[in-house]
């Protein structure tokens, strides 16, 4: 089996390594072609178009930025959808909307071919370490066709049920990912403003009910100042958007969601969509005027 990944960005590229090392990788597309330059200087082909890629291979895992990209990749001209055969799966691994991962699959069932429904859950350094958790989704014949190409992204490969559970669970996880950083970042920012040490506040944390691996990692990087992107903003704002609309739909009522979105969305409009999530702090650290930092670099500064 050849599996071709399309979408080099910062979850798609160490993918495709993890698929490489497997030796699974037949080829690989990017919009901007320059990112494919190190897989060819691996050996990697790369394909000049989506359609060219889904032809030189038996699996198609995309791994692009959201729902219009996904129509783009699959629909457009040059789309997934013209190379595609019978034997041929699509996985989709990015986070996109249900509706798009329904239609999506829908498409790719009307060109004759199958879809499995993957999104992921964690950042950079799991893809790095093949260890994402992959919320698998499709019928049990496609899911046991891919489980190399699932097993060389992620561990544990968890099944979800059927197309568009996947997305759904993905949804679920990041409407308290969302949550949980937000509450973070306010807390950090109350307790600085009270007087309570960075140090000692991750401490508590790390000691109480409340401690979770997030609270870890975006308290070592908020220790360096540290805001290279991991998961943006900008993403974690498309997928509270994504939650709020499929909330809506549902007549579920998500107040803390809401205020987390429109929290999510000031970073943004401030000019922190392209840094990691946790400068969801700045706004707050700017309306406190207080900067939640180590002792030792408070007093340098
Ligand atoms: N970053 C994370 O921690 C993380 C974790 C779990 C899930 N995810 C999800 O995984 C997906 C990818 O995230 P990422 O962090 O890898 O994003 P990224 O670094 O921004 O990469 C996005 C990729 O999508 C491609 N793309 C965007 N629009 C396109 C279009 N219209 N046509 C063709 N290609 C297009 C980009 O191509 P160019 O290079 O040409 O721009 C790039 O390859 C997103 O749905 C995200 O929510 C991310």
């Amino acid at each position: 089996m050849t599996v071709g990944v399309l979408g080099l960005g910062a979850m798609g590229t160490p993918m495709a390594w993890n698929l490489h090392d497997a030796g699974l990788l037949g080829a690989v597309h990017n919009r901007t072609r320059s990112k494919t330059d190190p897989f060819v200087a691996a050996g990697v082909p790369a394909s000049e178009t989506s359609a060219g890629l889904a032809r030189r291979v038996d699996v198609s895992l995309l791994m692009v930025t959201d729902d219009d990209a996904l129509t783009d990749v699959l629909d457009g001209p040059d789309g997934v959808l013209h190379g595609v055969d019978d034997g041929h799966i699509v996985i989709n691994a990015s986070t996109v909307s249900i509706e798009a991962t329904k239609r999506a699959a829908s498409a790719v069932d009307a060109a004759g071919s199958r879809f499995v429904d993957a999104p992921v859950s964690g950042t950079v350094g799991p893809a790095e370490a093949g260890t994402l958790t992959v919320l698998a989704a499709g019928a049990d014949d496609d899911l046991n066709a891919v489980e190399p190409v699932l097993n060389a992204v992620g561990d544990p490969v968890v099944r979800c049920g059927a197309v568009g559970d996947g997305t759904r669970t993905k949804l679920f996880v990041n409407l308290l990912l969302g949550n949980l950083l937000q509450g973070y970042a306010e807390a950090l920012v109350f307790g600085r403003k009270q007087g309570l040490s960075f140090e000692f506040m991750q401490d508590i944390l790390e000691r109480s009910p409340m401690h979770a691996d997030l609270l870890d990692y975006k308290g070592s990087a908020l220790e360096d100042r540290d805001f290279t992107k991991q998961f943006p903003v900008d993403l974690l704002l498309k997928d509270l958007n994504l939650i709020t609309e499929a909330a809506q739909e549902a007549g579920v009522y998500l107040p803390q969601t809401a205020a987390t979105r429109e929290a999510v969305g000031g970073a943004s409009a401030q000019g922190h969509g392209d840094e990691d999530m946790i400068a969801v702090i700045k706004l707050l650290e700017a309306v406190a005027d207080v900067t939640v930092e180590p002792e030792a670099s408070a007093d340098e500064s």
